[in-house]
């Protein structure tokens, strides 16, 4: 990426990553992503943020261009990811006089990254620091979007504010670096999807602290958001700040209690106790939502059954035994849950199986993981379910109502 120049004092020094194909291995990439790190020039010089070591050269270079690396005052690192502190240390090599700035919550996460000791200057909300006649910087901790360790910075006098990975979008732009710089096509089809993924897999999981930090900055003057992945926002700065809280609030269903079923099944036995069960709870007046996982699930399919399931009150999982352990689609289907918020929902578990149902004592140790209030049996039938079989859908249906009622 070439070094651009935002403001008088303000350069944009990162890298591009376009052919990378999943990030973190966790999210596919369609589009690759960028390092952004930013220098504020001036009476004291400011590097905002660094990038991944592998590219350490290309960024550098960019540095090089706009100032000899030895006069860097301040580097702040607003998150110990090593996707954006990975050139730290190779950095103060040429820049050995730099102070680092860093949240409170980060000494002891630098120090296990690194391992040496670094002098830091520690700031929270009530800091400022100086940095030339009039100007100053001033901090935002936000924890948990997506780390502890999490800060903002705020350049008031540019009113620009540095967000590192919150609103950031794995996104390399087709050309330019800002937001304003797309056709609306790109913009709206490409970008703003992305924009939408990332906040999906990285900070929904921690909505309540996005709101937090939402209450921090809701009253700043912004006119260009800095995000340490994708453009560097200049449109709709409002709106992208507005869709992390609207995308927080999930507001709860008033009236009936809701149950998403989720399932995969060989020969169709589990999918047999899924639809039994699902019509006994629609019978007790509860609302439902079932949905078959396939062996490949699209990103599309997987975030309508999220959705589901962050507005229900509980969910139930099933699944045969196979090979001794659980069907592969559910396997990923409970990694990708890791990802929602589950402490406290109500949950339970059934399957076929043919001799012993260990696939879903593996389900049941995850959901303990993730806090869920699993109920105590679970519904398991030999092989082909008959109605017989079916009776006891009627006991593990009483149970999760029990749950979801506070039992
Ligand atoms: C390849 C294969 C491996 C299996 N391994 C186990 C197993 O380890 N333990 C078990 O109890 N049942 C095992 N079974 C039996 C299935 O769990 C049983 O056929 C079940 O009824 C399938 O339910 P479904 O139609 O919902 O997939 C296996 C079945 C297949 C086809
Ligand atoms: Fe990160
Ligand atoms: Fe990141």
């Amino acid at each position: 990426m070439p070094v651009i120049k935002i403001s008088d004092n303000v350069y944009s020094v990162g890298v591009r990553h376009p052919d990378l194909k999943v990030f973190d291995l966790l999210m596919p990439l369609a589009y690759g992503t960028t390092y952004n790190s930013f220098l504020i020039k001036g009476e004291k010089n400011v590097l905002i943020d660094t990038v991944k070591l592998k590219f350490f050269d290309e960024f550098f270079q960019n540095l090089k261009e706009v100032i000899e690396p030895s006069k860097i005052d301040y580097i702040v690192i607003q998150h110990n990811e090593l996707d954006h502190a990975g050139s730290l240390l190779s950095l103060l090599k040429f820049a050995p006089a730099a102070r680092i700035i860093i949240s409170k919550t980060a000494e002891n996460f630098l120090a296990n990254s690194f391992n040496i000791k670094l002098d830091f200057i520690k700031v929270d909300d009530s800091t400022e620091i100086k940095i030339g006649e009039n100007r100053s910087l001033k901090f935002v901790s936000a924890p948990f979007l997506h780390w502890p360790d999490t800060m903002f910075t705020y350049f008031k006098e540019e009113k620009m504010l540095f967000t590192c990975d919150a609103f950031g979008a794995h996104y390399c732009p087709k050309n330019g670096i800002y937001s304003a710089e797309m056709s609306k096509e790109e913009y709206e089809n490409d970008y703003f999807r992305q924009f939408k993924v990332y906040y999906e897999i990285i900070m929904r999981l921690y909505s309540t602290k996005v709101v937090a930090a939402y209450n921090k900055i809701k009253d700043l003057e912004i006119d260009l958001l800095l995000p340490a992945h994708g453009p560097i926002i200049n449109s709709d700065i409002a709106r992208h700040i507005k869709y992390y809280t609207d995308w927080s609030f999930s507001a709860p269903d008033p009236g009936l209690k809701k149950v998403t079923i989720v399932y995969s099944s060989m020969y169709g036995s589990t999918m047999k106790m899924a639809y039994h069960i699902e019509s006994l709870l629609k019978n007790r007046g509860v609302k439902t939502f079932t949905a078959e996982i396939p062996f490949a699930m699209s990103e599309s399919q997987m975030s309508e059954v999220i959705k589901e399931i962050s507005t229900s009150d509980a969910v139930l999982f099933g699944s045969s035994t196979v090979c001794a352990t659980v069907l592969k689609p559910i396997w990923d289907f409970l990694f990708f849950l890791a990802t929602v918020e589950l402490k406290g929902k109500s949950a339970g578990v059934f399957g076929s199986f043919g001799w012993d149902p260990q696939g879903l004592k593996i389900i049941e140790l995850v959901l303990t993981n993730y806090k869920m209030k699993l109920i105590k049996d679970m519904y398991k039938i030999k092989f082909v379910p008959s109605e017989d079989k079916l009776l006891a859908s009627e006991t593990f249906v009483d149970e999760l109502i029990a749950s979801m009622n506070g039992a």
